[in-house]
């Protein structure tokens, strides 16, 4: 999409994180939480000079039984491995498309396995490597958080009238709650096809976990007014809104941030600016609105890397998404000049604990596994919820697709 050019000002405050938003070491457990557990079992050493070797040879080991699939934010180390990459629509779309694989390896982060294993049958099996890769955004919105905004809504007389459309990046639980309630999912490549679809089946929508993709597609892509979107805030009573403003909003965004995205500022636009004369300043919608305001282009990680693909060489680039994807298109067109937007590192933490010691862990526990057997950190939707999750995951599959080159 491209950036109108908009005069208001939004501000943004961090909102309180759910306890436990980044489970950093892979210890323990949090149940209410979308990521899974520690990992079992004994890793290599991440110093071991045989991983590539080892993890090439339990891949040629597997054979067919096993398919690779890699987030465009994974590492470099673990991205040589995936058999496809692609952001999350396109990997949950291959997930869906290979049913004679045994195992689906997702390098990727728990949201995507839990999508992928609601997609595949019954006799696949949707592994993990690092259980504890989870998602920050994911865990702003829990299930019992959104059953009682739901009853917010009823209380506003509002909820019968209300469209539920959830972000990709969301746990199985909340999607199953999206199915049930009529609703959708949407990643950031068809957040604007999924608004129009809700808009046909409702007047509101309720917009989680992303406050920011919700914004910016409703604002920028729908044409809503910023003043018909409201921010319901899990942490206070009723969202902090009165019926009223529940009634008279259109887009009820919930308070969930990207921690990777949500840094990005509109003073790294401007900077960025200053310091490279005639560059193009590229984000991705997940960021704040003042930011993407401040942008040249706003689009997903696929539009992104079609993007840069396509730009004229010589041109120059400021690039808002994480930087394993934006080091790597830095390194794959080494005649344009491709930086970062922000002067410090901002990998996605969780998604950088697929690491190849724990691909290597993965691979070669699955070359040992016996058909049928339950594999290592397998992810497991549990039926009831997986079937209202699929139901709001095929309404997204159905969606019109997106023309070859939009964001
Ligand atoms: P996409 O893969 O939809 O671009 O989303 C980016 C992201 O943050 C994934 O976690
Ligand atoms: Fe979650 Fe953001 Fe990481 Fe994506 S980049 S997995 S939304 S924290």
């Amino acid at each position: 999409m491209l950036c109108a050019d908009y005069a208001r000002d939004v501000t943004f405050t961090e909102p309180a994180a759910t306890p436990l938003a980044l489970l950093l070491l892979g210890q323990g457990s949090d149940a209410g939480s979308e990521r899974g557990v520690d990992c079992p079992g004994e890793l290599p050493p991440a110093s071991d000079p045989t991983l590539v070797a080892r993890a090439a040879a339990a891949k040629r080991e597997l054979g067919d039984r096993v398919f690779v699939l890699g987030h465009h934010y994974q590492r470099d180390e673990v991205i040589q491995f995936a058999d496809v990459t692609g952001d999350s629509f396109k990997l949950a779309r291959e997930a869906a498309a290979r049913p004679d694989a045994e195992y689906i390896v997702f390098c990727g982060v728990h949201f995507m396995a839990e999508s992928a294993d609601i997609l595949t049958t019954a006799n696949q099996q949707v592994v993990l490597p690092d259980l504890a890769a989870g998602c920050s955004m994911a865990d702003m919105a829990n299930y019992q958080q959104v059953v009682e905004a739901w009853d917010a809504l009823s209380d506003a007389g509002v909820a019968d009238v209300t469209v539920p459309v959830t972000y990709m990046n969301s746990s199985a639980a909340i999607k199953g709650f999206t199915g049930e309630h009529g609703g959708t999912v949407c990643t950031s490549s068809n957040a604007e096809r999924a608004l129009h679809w809700a808009f046909d089946h409702g007047e509101k929508v309720l917009f989680l976990p992303d406050e920011h993709l919700g914004r910016n597609t409703a604002v920028l892509q729908m044409g809503i007014p910023l003043d018909e979107c409201v921010v319901f805030d899990p942490h206070k009573p009723g969202g902090g809104l009165t019926g009223q403003q529940l009634r008279d909003a259109r887009m009820i965004l919930w308070r969930g941030h990207c921690s990777v995205h949500g840094r990005f500022t509109a003073e790294n636009v401007a900077d960025v600016r200053a310091r490279i004369p005639g560059v193009n300043i590229l984000v991705h919608p997940e960021c704040r609105h003042e930011v993407v305001l401040a942008a040249d282009l706003v689009g997903s990680t696929e539009f992104i890397i079609k993007t840069l693909d396509a730009a004229e060489p010589g041109s120059s680039w400021a690039v808002g998404t994480e930087l394993n994807l934006v080091r790597r298109l830095a390194n794959a067109h080494p005649d344009k000049q491709i930086v970062f937007l922000e002067k410090t590192v901002c990998y996605c933490s969780t998604m950088n604990r697929i690491d190849l010691p724990h691909l290597v862990h993965s691979l070669e526990s699955l070359a040992r596994t016996v058909s049928g057997e339950r594999a290592v950190n397998r992810i497991m939707v549990d039926e009831t919820v997986a079937a209202n999750a699929r139901l709001a995951l095929n309404r997204m599959l159905a969606l019109p697709q997106a023309p070859a080159f939009a964001g």
